[in-house]
């Protein structure tokens, strides 16, 4: 009897700590219908601007020189980005290949892009005058993207916000901490929050994703707790049932907690899975080593690095966010206009190889210096030459399964052929098959063939 209830009572706790993990009610179904048009899309871009476009040297630049607010003052007295255009921004994502626009409407600075009724920290109030956010969302639309807002959870510049341990006024002392901290308030600045991102959520229409950015639980750190995080989700699902959260507001472990995964700056060595599960993921990266515009930083990846990584992410069944950094006049700076006309040049001819793809069935051998793609809803298989054979292409085991094979540029036919040479040179099983190609590398970064399976 005992023992019954000691069960009963087990049973019970973990029914009601399972309760209070969940943030909305979603079969795996509908969460992954709600996600089909961002894994069909694959391709984003990130905009990172701010007040820190007219330091230019890093979006974390008022933390890099533990800067204060009378500080960084100057460049909210400056702030006057004459030259921007977001119609000309929307038309180089789409022009790059990109299907969605991700946008800080506020950074780690505090800065608001957008006309909050909770602030003066705002571009309404600087030289320039308007709100960005409303400019951004309108030709957004009107180019067929899909709009999304980047939220940042902490705060460099509001009164309330603690001093923590990635605060620009920063200290290694707990007691001087405690000084510094003596009148904030961090109840007031979760309220304050909260009622932004109300309003990014409501006055700007239907919003397709919100990137909430950071969490840093533990000693002097801020997580869940400190943001109210599960309110602050449940007020979001509410405000818009459809749109995508990314996972950093510390809520791993709750159900609508988040959506996707976002590994940054790095390549995941295969797709990420929890609980052997594989799940949604993108990553997000920058054209060079800041997310925000960095006049004097020439780290800048070239146009096949940035090619691999978005077909490796898809390749993994993930997408990719890259990043630009508008200058303080409002524009994209000469290197990422370049980039973004080079990708899109690829991308007009082989996307293909993107939109609706994900990581090749298992069982399909991916031939030496080269990454797979699928596309389960035709049935074919992109092979993305990175290294470009020379004439013969023995792809194994997969004799029975070729239907035709073009190259994706052009639709030229790649045909299957008994491999050039002497057939004694070779190690071709009977279940192998060889395509034949030219030997000229086509006229394309990174070729690809597009094979139709049976
Ligand atoms: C990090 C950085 C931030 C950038 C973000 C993009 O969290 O703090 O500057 O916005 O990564 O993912």
């Amino acid at each position: 009897m005992k023992r019954i209830s000691i069960l009963l009572v087990f049973t019970l706790l973990c029914q009601f700590s399972y309760a209070q993990k969940k943030i909305w009610d979603e079969t795996e179904q509908e969460k992954t219908e709600r996600l089909a048009w961002w894994t069909e899309d694959r391709f984003g871009m990130f905009i990172h601007w701010g007040l820190y476009a007219l330091p230019a040297r890093h979006e974390w630049v008022k933390n890099y020189e533990k800067l204060n607010n009378e500080d960084y003052q100057k460049y909210f007295d400056h702030f006057n980005p004459d030259l921007y255009d977001p119609s000309e921004w929307a038309k180089q994502a789409k022009a790059a290949g990109m299907k969605y626009v991700v946008l800080t409407a506020k950074h780690h600075e505090g800065f608001c892009l957008f006309d909050s009724k909770y602030t003066d920290y705002k571009s309404t109030n600087t030289p320039y005058g308007k709100d960005l956010i409303r400019e951004y969302v309108d030709a957004l639309r009107k180019e067929g993207l899909k709009v999304g807002f980047y939220y940042s959870l902490i705060d460099w510049h509001h009164p309330d916000f603690t001093v923590d341990r990635v605060h620009p006024q920063r200290t290694d002392s707990d007691k001087w901490l405690g000084q510094l901290n003596k009148g904030r308030d961090m109840n007031k600045y979760r309220e304050y929050l909260h009622n932004q991102v109300r309003e990014l959520l409501t006055n700007y229409g239907k919003i397709d994703i919100l990137w909430l950015d950071y969490s840093y639980p533990g000693k002097n750190g801020k997580g869940k707790d400190d943001w109210g995080s599960v309110e602050l989700l449940k007020m979001v699902r509410q405000l818009q049932p459809g749109i995508l959260v990314n996972n950093r507001a510390d809520l791993m472990d709750y159900a609508g907690g988040w959506d996707f995964v976002t590994p940054e700056q790095f390549k995941v060595p295969a797709w990420p899975k929890i609980d052997g599960k594989k799940i949604p993921w993108e990553t997000c990266q920058t054209f060079s080593g800041s997310w925000g515009y960095y006049r004097d930083e020439n780290t800048w990846k070239s146009n096949r690095q940035l090619l691999v990584l978005l077909i490796e992410s898809v390749s993994k069944g993930g997408n990719l966010l890259l990043n630009v950094g508008p200058t303080a006049r409002g524009e994209f700076d000469y290197r990422a206009k370049e980039r973004l006309a080079d990708m899109g040049e690829w991308m007009h001819a082989n996307g293909r190889s993107i939109y609706g793809c994900t990581e090749a069935p298992a069982g399909i051998e991916v031939p030496e210096n080269c990454l797979l793609t699928y596309n389960p809803k035709t049935n074919r298989l992109y092979i993305h030459l990175l290294e470009y054979p020379l004439q013969n292409f023995l792809l194994k085991g997969m004799r029975d399964k070729i239907e035709y094979a073009q190259f994706l540029h052009d639709g030229s036919e790649v045909q299957i052929k008994k491999p050039h040479g002497y057939a004694f040179d070779f190690e071709m099983s009977e279940n192998d098959v060889n395509l034949a190609l030219p030997v000229i590398k086509p006229h394309v970064e990174i070729p690809v063939i597009e094979v139709f399976l049976k």
